[in-house]
Parts: structure tokens; sequence; C-alpha cells
């Protein structure tokens, strides 16, 4: 499977002190006018090279691995994500476009201001580069802190909406509900052309460790929102396994792949996988051969200030978040996968 690599060109709005203007700082007040700042195209460098080559297994595995069945990157027209903080451009969905401000604020993109709905990165994330790369329009349902069944987390499944981080928690279920009201009406969604990509169990894996809970009905949760999409004409999926190993999310990955097995049997359903883990384990082994300086460029999701100087060079943004040089990477390798497996 063949694609071209576009040049990294990242949208950016011009240099106005935006930080300070909260959420939606695109423009301002200038003699009772308000005065819109375009957004821009500039040139972004990446310094980071990607160094990991994916570790392909087959589908029919009972252990989660990283395949491709028949998904095709260049096929692509539309790009359906759903997520976490992860693959999140501030969106839900709704907001036709979410502005990148420059200089980097993690809470750019964000319709409601930091650490709520923030996008959780100082460009891009993955799902964005793909879809520029690909030329494809993507319609992103993925919301910062989202587990797969808020059901499944003693923290999360008594009603609690707010967890102990004070971020608004929501599930891979409601964003299914939402795609399935409004997303036929935003975007062509020809089955042969539309990729739905999901990202899960990051937030499932910090829920679990507060409290605990029930993998076994998240999983059975994914799988159901699959059927779901299937159901409602989806034939080409794109899964990310989570960015580390631990014995629960590998095994909740192993019951989930198993079921992406049955949906390609009986339905002929095209699914790619891809493991973050690999990435992850590649990176932080000899992190200075990708042209890393650093590990974490904030000390806190909640403000820019005392930040560093050198995103670019910083495996992570925020704590536990990407920077876009990162989601670059991640981009790059899961095109790789696809291509390779
Ligand atoms: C995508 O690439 C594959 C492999 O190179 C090729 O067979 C296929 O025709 C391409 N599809 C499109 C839509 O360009
Ligand atoms: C980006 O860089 C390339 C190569 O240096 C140059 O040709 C192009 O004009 C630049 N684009 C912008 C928008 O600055
Ligand atoms: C996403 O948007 C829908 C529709 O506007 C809204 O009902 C839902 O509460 C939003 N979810 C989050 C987490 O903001
Ligand atoms: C973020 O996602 C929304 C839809 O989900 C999309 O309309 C918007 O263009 C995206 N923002 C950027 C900067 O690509
Ligand atoms: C968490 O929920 C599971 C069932 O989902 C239950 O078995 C367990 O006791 C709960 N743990 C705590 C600490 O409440
Ligand atoms: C096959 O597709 C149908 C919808 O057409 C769906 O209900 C069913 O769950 C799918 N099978 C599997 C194993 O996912
Ligand atoms: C994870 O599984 C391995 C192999 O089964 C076991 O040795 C190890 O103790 C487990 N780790 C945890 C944290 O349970
Ligand atoms: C960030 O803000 C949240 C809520 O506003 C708070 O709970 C958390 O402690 C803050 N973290 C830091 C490192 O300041
Ligand atoms: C490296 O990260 C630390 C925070 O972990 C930050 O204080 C420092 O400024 C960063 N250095 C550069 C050159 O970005």
């Amino acid at each position: 499977m063949h694609m071209r690599l576009a040049p990294l060109l990242i949208l950016a709005a011009a240099p106005i002190s935006l930080a300070s203007k909260g959420i939606d700082g695109g423009g301002h007040e200038d003699g009772g006018h308000a005065v819109f700042q375009y957004i821009t195209a500039v040139n972004r460098t990446q310094p980071i090279k990607l160094k990991a080559t994916p570790v392909c297994g087959e589908l029919s595995s009972q252990s989660f691995t990283e395949a491709n069945t028949g998904v095709t990157l260049n096929a692509t027209k539309t790009i359906v994500a759903f997520g976490d903080s992860w693959t999140s451009n501030g969106s839900n969905g709704t907001i036709p476009f979410a502005p990148i401000v420059f200089p980097p604020n993690p809470s750019a993109g964000a319709r409601l201001g930091n650490n709520f709905r923030a996008r959780a990165s100082n460009g891009y994330v993955w799902v964005e580069d793909l879809a520029n790369t690909v030329g494809a329009k993507l319609i992103d349902y993925s919301v910062g802190g989202a587990v797969v069944d808020l059901a499944a987390w003693n923290s999360t499944n008594k009603g609690v909406t707010f967890t102990s981080d004070n971020l608004l928690r929501t599930d891979f279920v409601a964003e299914t509900a939402l795609f399935l009201q409004q997303g036929r009406i935003l975007a062509d969604l020809n089955p042969d052309t539309t990729l739905y990509t999901v990202q899960f169990g990051i937030s499932d894996y910090n829920q679990y460790s507060i409290a605990g809970g029930d993998w076994t009905l998240a999983a059975n949760s994914f799988l159901e929102q699959i059927s779901i999409l299937q159901a409602n004409g989806a034939k080409n999926f794109l899964v990310h396994w989570v960015y580390f190993q631990e014995n629960v999310t590998d095994t909740f990955q192993d019951v989930v792949q198993q079921g992406l097995q049955a949906a390609h049997a009986e339905n002929g359903t095209n699914f790619a996988t891809v493991n973050l883990a690999n990435l992850f384990t590649a990176i932080q082994a000899a992190p200075a051969e990708w042209g890393y300086t650093n590990t974490t460029c904030l000390a806190s999701q909640n403000f820019t200030d005392f930040g560093c100087d050198d995103p670019d060079h910083s495996i992570f943004y925020i704590p536990g978040h990407p920077s876009s040089t990162t989601h670059e990477i991640i981009n790059q390798y899961t095109a790789l996968t696809l291509e390779k497996c």
C-alpha cells in the first residue's frame, strides 16, 4: 500500500499574544473593529526522525498485533475519529474549525479553556496529520479523558461526570451516539472511502488505577460500538493499541483483537491495528537517535509559564501527551504499519 508523504505544513495563527486571550483568541479589538487574525500557513520543522519499524503479525492471532487486512490509506476521503486527548482537536465533532494557537498553548483548539476539552498538544494531533497527509476530511469525536464506557470503572460508574482531576468524563459510547446523530450530515460517508479510527485505553487504565473496575465490560462495550458502526456502514477501521504495556490492558486488547477477527470473518470488515507500545518502547530506548533532547516540555497542563523553549525536541508536550512532532511520528508510524503489515 503506497502513499505519498506530503511535506509537513502546519497551519498556525499569526503569533500575537493569544495565550492570554483564553479559548477563542482568534481576533482582537482594534478601534472598535473586531480584527480577525486569519489562519496562515507557516513552515514547521520536523526535526524528529522515525526510527522504528512495525512488528507485523496477523489479525488471526489470539494476542493483539500489528496487522492490516486491507485498509488503504490512499483511498481514504473521510476520517471519522473516536478517542481521547491523544486524538482530540478540541472540537467534539461539532466545531467547524479549531484554531491552533501559535505560540503553542495547551488549550489551542479548545472550546472551553484550560483543562477542559483542550487540544493536549502544541499543534496537530496524529489524526489531523493523517488527514492532511492523505487529503481526507476529518470529523473528530474524540474528547480528552474519554474511556470506552463510563459504566466499566468504579470512579465513573455512579454518574460521576467530574472525576478527581476535575475533568468531565465521556466515553466511546457517547461519541458513537453523537456521530450517529449528526455525522452523516457533516461528511460523505461512502463506506469504501471512509476510515474509522479508534484509540482508547489510556484513560481506562487511569480510571482503573484510581478505583478498579471491569475490563470485560470495557472490551464488550468497545466491540459493541464496532458492531454499531458496522451496522451503520463502516467497512474500514484503524485501531491503535495503547503506548504502554500493562497486563490488564494487554488482556483487554487481546479480547478486542479476537472480536475484530470475528467482525472480519463475519462481515469482511477491514481492520488495521497499530501498536503504539512498539513505537514508544523504541523511542524510550534511544531518544537521542530520533532527535529528542527532552522528555516532557511543560510541567503541567494548566499553564504554559515556565514552559520549555523547545517543544519540537520533546517526546511529550504536557505530561503523558505527545508533542506535535511526536504526533507526526505517530502518523508516520501508523502509515508505515499499514503499508508494511
Ligand atoms: C492505492 O495503492 C494501492 C497499492 O499501491 C493501489 O493498488 C491502489 O490502486 C491505490 N488506490 C487508489 C485509490 O489510488
Ligand atoms: C516552506 O518551505 C519551502 C522550502 O523551503 C518553501 O518553498 C515554501 O515556500 C515555504 N512555505 C511557506 C508557506 O513559507
Ligand atoms: C459534545 O457535543 C454534544 C452535542 O453538542 C453535547 O451533547 C456533548 O455534551 C458534548 N460532549 C462533551 C464531552 O463536551
Ligand atoms: C478539528 O475537528 C473538526 C471536526 O471534528 C474539524 O472540522 C476541524 O477542521 C478540525 N480542526 C483542524 C484544525 O483541523
Ligand atoms: C470495583 O468494581 C468491581 C466490579 O466492577 C468490584 O468487583 C470491585 O470490588 C470494585 N472495587 C472497589 C475498590 O470498589
Ligand atoms: C457484522 O455486521 C453487523 C451489522 O451489519 C453487526 O451487527 C455485527 O455485530 C457484525 N459482526 C461482528 C462480529 O462484529
Ligand atoms: C503480569 O504478568 C506477568 C506474566 O504473566 C507476571 O509475571 C507479572 O507479575 C504480572 N504483573 C502484574 C503487575 O500483575
Ligand atoms: C490543574 O488544575 C486542576 C483543576 O483546576 C487541579 O486539580 C490540578 O491540581 C492542577 N494541577 C497543577 C499541577 O497545577
Ligand atoms: C526540558 O524539559 C523541562 C521540563 O521537564 C523544562 O523545564 C526545560 O525547559 C526543557 N528544556 C528545553 C530545552 O526545552
